[in-house]
């Protein structure tokens, strides 16, 4: 069983600047709602309630978001906006929140390692906020950590994306698991590859569930694309084993790392409310 997702939640988000000058990127909304918030929904619909967040300098806020705010509830006792605090109370009593600071910005392989003192030895899901993922019936990370209770290893979580858009993510190549048309074993994975050199168009989005031998492996994991640590090579070492399963999920993701997919989820979420 998955009890603990992790969160990198370090990152400057310098495409969102200057809104992300003072405020975390996790913090911006998709209408009433933080992205993390979004996140942390999903974790507990998959049954986990330890979060465990890495952070970094100016992000206190996400500390504070989920934790009780005395003279606000004071003010708004009673009256007609206390609802709008239903759902967050509902989080803060139903999870514990723990956190660690990540120093130095090294990739998010060493964000992950930041974090192995929140989760220490077992299996745990990764969600990376700003990928946010909606179905209707059974969230992503419902989906995932089914899979991972089928499969025993690291699951990735997977999606086509258009050949020339390989450049933004990391790449896998596998086989189909036999009787299946959404489940591959990986065999390749490759960081940001230019599509010439990409081995499929099947992207990871920002959900993982990783077996704890990969933070003895992220530990020896040299500084691959870009110059930072990338969870990708270190995956590709259990991938070397067979022991990571990709998985085409059933859902919408939205890129709100980036403008374009910020006001796409923004225009869905409310579209969906009317
Ligand atoms: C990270 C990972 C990449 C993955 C992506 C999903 O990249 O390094 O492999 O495809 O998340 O969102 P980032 O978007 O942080 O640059």
């Amino acid at each position: 069983m998955i009890r603990k997702c992790l969160f990198p939640a370090a990152g400057y988000g310098t495409r969102f600047l200057p809104a992300t000058k003072a405020t975390p990127k996790e913090m911006l909304p998709i209408l009433t709602k933080p992205l993390i918030q979004y996140g942390v929904e999903e974790a507990l619909s998959a049954g986990i309630n330890t979060m465990a967040i890495v952070s970094g300098r100016g992000k206190r806020a996400i500390e504070d978001h989920f934790d009780i705010s005395y003279e606000l509830e004071h003010q708004i006792k009673g009256g007609s906006k206390e609802r709008l605090l239903t759902e967050i109370r509902s989080l803060i009593t139903q999870c514990t929140f723990s956190y660690t600071r990540q120093v130095e910005m090294k990739g998010l392989g060493h964000a992950i390692l930041t974090g192995e003192t929140l989760i220490g030895n077992e299996a745990f899901a990764v969600i990376l906020a700003d990928d946010l993922c909606h179905d209707e019936n059974k969230s992503v990370l419902e989906q995932m950590t089914e899979i991972y209770e089928k499969y025993q290893c690291s699951v990735v979580a997977i999606e086509e994306v258009p050949i020339d858009e390989t450049y933004k993510y990391g790449v896998i190549a596998g086989k189909l698991v036999d009787g299946t048309d959404d489940t591959y074993r990986v065999t390749d994975m490759v960081e940001k590859p230019e599509p010439k050199d990409a081995p499929s168009n099947l992207a990871i989005i920002g959900r993982y569930i990783l077996t704890p031998d990969i933070f003895d492996i992220l530990r020896e994991t040299k500084p691959g694309k870009g110059g930072e640590v990338q969870i990708t090579d270190a995956l590709m070492e259990q991938a070397k084993k067979g022991k990571v399963i990709a998985f085409k999920f059933k859902g919408k993701r939205f890129d709100c790392g980036s403008v374009d997919g910020f006001v796409e989820a923004t225009n869905w979420f409310y579209n969906k409310m009317q």
